[in-house]
């Protein structure tokens, strides 16, 4: 078989027609926007440039997430704009991608009812772009691009959907938002079927890229300007790689990949996203001790603070278990922003349960929280649960959640008042050109006033305001 990285490769005089464009409109978590990046690189690779206007793009790119329903309602409603596009342009191409394509009655609905839809692609798929597109081409020879004119039998569409990924592609194409910060995958999937989550039915089973790769990626990455990476994976606290060691074959674990990633230079920061709280190890924890460039924050989600509530989740730990993890960590790395992620309203959610989560937010003091109401998710076993929670009771018990997690975040972040932190800088804000933003190490995102030539270079920032979801700061120096 073809290896998986050749796959993709694509002779630019097949290249449909020249000065092509592609939009991409990515939905969802950091592994969707990663996945985006990969999507444009073909594309770029191809000889397409990136049109800033879907209106304007003879691709348009929506790269789906299905976590929660108000994604699928999102994702029809923009499916029902583009209709307008086609209309107008009928050589328009309309490719749709990411967890929703990987259910089937989803993939049923857009053949059914979105004739304007040309490509249909899976989380599994990318690399296959390429491909897909010719196919298109070919189909469009035979059948036209009337959409009046198309029909069940006359299909029109190209899918390709695998339900689970084989051997990981490696060395595909890339066009990366950042220079000086990048996100890097390091697994993909995840094998812990908590009872609301859509996420391993559509990813599948884990699987974790060899280190090796991990290591060149990062080592080209830095030489390219990176300072910052963010491992990414469901799940990364479960990565299991195998390192070839001689005629043998070394697994590696997730902690052990952090040391060897901080050996690379010129990476000054290493983060990484998301972490499951019944696998983080010790050995993680004492990273934060030895590793220098791994950064002092982590995205623990607890979903609830409730045993009963974790327990019908399947997250196989307690809240007493969550809450000596926090003061591990705190012990070994005393500044730590740790933030996580909650549900609210998870059926058969008590008001006992609910203030078990509030007590627990006041106990932890995150450093900030995304904050989610339960949504039911076909296919997974709490859309079939008992107990489910009216949206009015949902909205009420969330509205005090928000409170207790802002003022709280307030608070942390007005400590930071007076202290000069260092700032990766990001780039001017959207809002105030006049204005660049940052993060600190522990991932806090501060605004101060400056320049664009201040971008991708690491600064001492003082703050000078802590507010409920930034801090504001002057700039000491404008060394990089
Ligand atoms: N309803 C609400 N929130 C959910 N999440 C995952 N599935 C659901 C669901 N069905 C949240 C979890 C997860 C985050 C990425 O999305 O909190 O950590
Ligand atoms: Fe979903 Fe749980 Fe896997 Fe996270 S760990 S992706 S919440 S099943």
């Amino acid at each position: 078989m073809q290896p998986l990285h050749q796959r993709c490769s694509w002779n630019a005089t097949e290249s449909m027609k020249a000065n092509r464009t592609f939009n991409i409109q990515t939905f969802g978590c950091q592994m969707n926007e990663r996945d985006s990046e990969t999507i444009a690189g073909i594309l770029a690779q191809m000889g397409y440039t990136e049109a800033g206007d879907r209106k304007d793009a003879d691709i348009a790119v929506i790269n789906t997430c299905s976590v929660r329903e108000n994604a699928d309602k999102r994702f029809f409603g923009t499916l029902g704009q583009l209709k307008k596009i086609k209309e107008a342009r009928p050589d328009f191409v309309v490719c749709v991608c990411g967890c929703m394509m990987q259910q089937e009655h989803i993939t049923d609905k857009i053949s059914e009812k979105y004739p304007w839809v040309d490509i249909i692609f899976g989380t599994n798929n990318i690399h296959e772009l390429p491909e897909l597109l010719q196919e298109l081409s070919r189909k469009r020879k035979e059948f036209g691009t009337d959409i009046r004119s198309f029909s069940r039998d006359r299909h029109r569409e190209v899918i390709s959907v695998l339900d689970q990924g084989g051997e990981i592609p490696e060395g595909l194409p890339s066009k990366r938002r950042y220079v000086h910060k990048a996100f890097v995958n390091i697994m993909y999937g995840c094998n812990n079927f908590c009872t609301y989550c859509i996420v391993p039915y559509t990813r599948g089973r884990e699987r974790s890229r060899r280190p090796e790769d991990i290591l060149k990626e990062a080592e080209a990455l830095a030489a390219d300007g990176a300072k910052e990476i963010t491992l990414l994976g469901q799940n990364v606290n479960s990565y299991r790689g195998l390192k070839n060691s001689g005629e043998t074959e070394k697994s590696v674990d997730f902690a052990d990949l952090i040391y060897m990633l901080q050996e690379v230079r010129g990476l000054e920061r290493i983060r990484f996203m998301t972490s499951h709280p019944k696998d983080l190890s010790e050995k993680l924890i004492e990273a934060y001790r030895n590793c220098g460039s791994l950064c002092p924050s982590i995205h623990l989600p607890v979903q609830s603070g409730s045993n009963d509530v974790l327990r019908r989740m399947n997250r196989k730990y307690t809240r007493e278990q969550y809450l000596l993890l926090a003061e591990k960590l705190r012990a070994v790395s005393p500044d730590i922003c740790i933030t996580t992620d909650i549900i609210v309203g998870f059926p058969g959610e008590t008001e006992k349960d609910f203030e078990e989560t509030l007590e627990l937010c006041r106990q932890i003091r995150f450093d900030s929280a995304f904050t989610f109401l339960y949504s039911v998710r076909k296919g997974t076993p709490a859309a079939g649960y008992g107990g489910q929670i009216p949206e009015e009771v949902k909205h009420e018990r969330f509205g005090r959640l928000v409170e207790i997690i802002d003022r709280c975040s307030a608070e942390k972040n007005s400590a930071f008042e007076g202290r000069t932190e260092k700032i990766l800088v990001d780039g001017p804000s959207r809002t105030d050109p006049s204005m660049m933003t940052g993060r600190t190490p522990g991932f806090k995102l501060v605004d101060f006033p400056g320049d664009v030539s201040m971008t991708g270079k690491i600064l001492d920032v003082r703050i000078t305001e802590g507010k409920t979801f930034s801090l504001t700061g002057e700039p000491l120096n404008s060394q990089g």
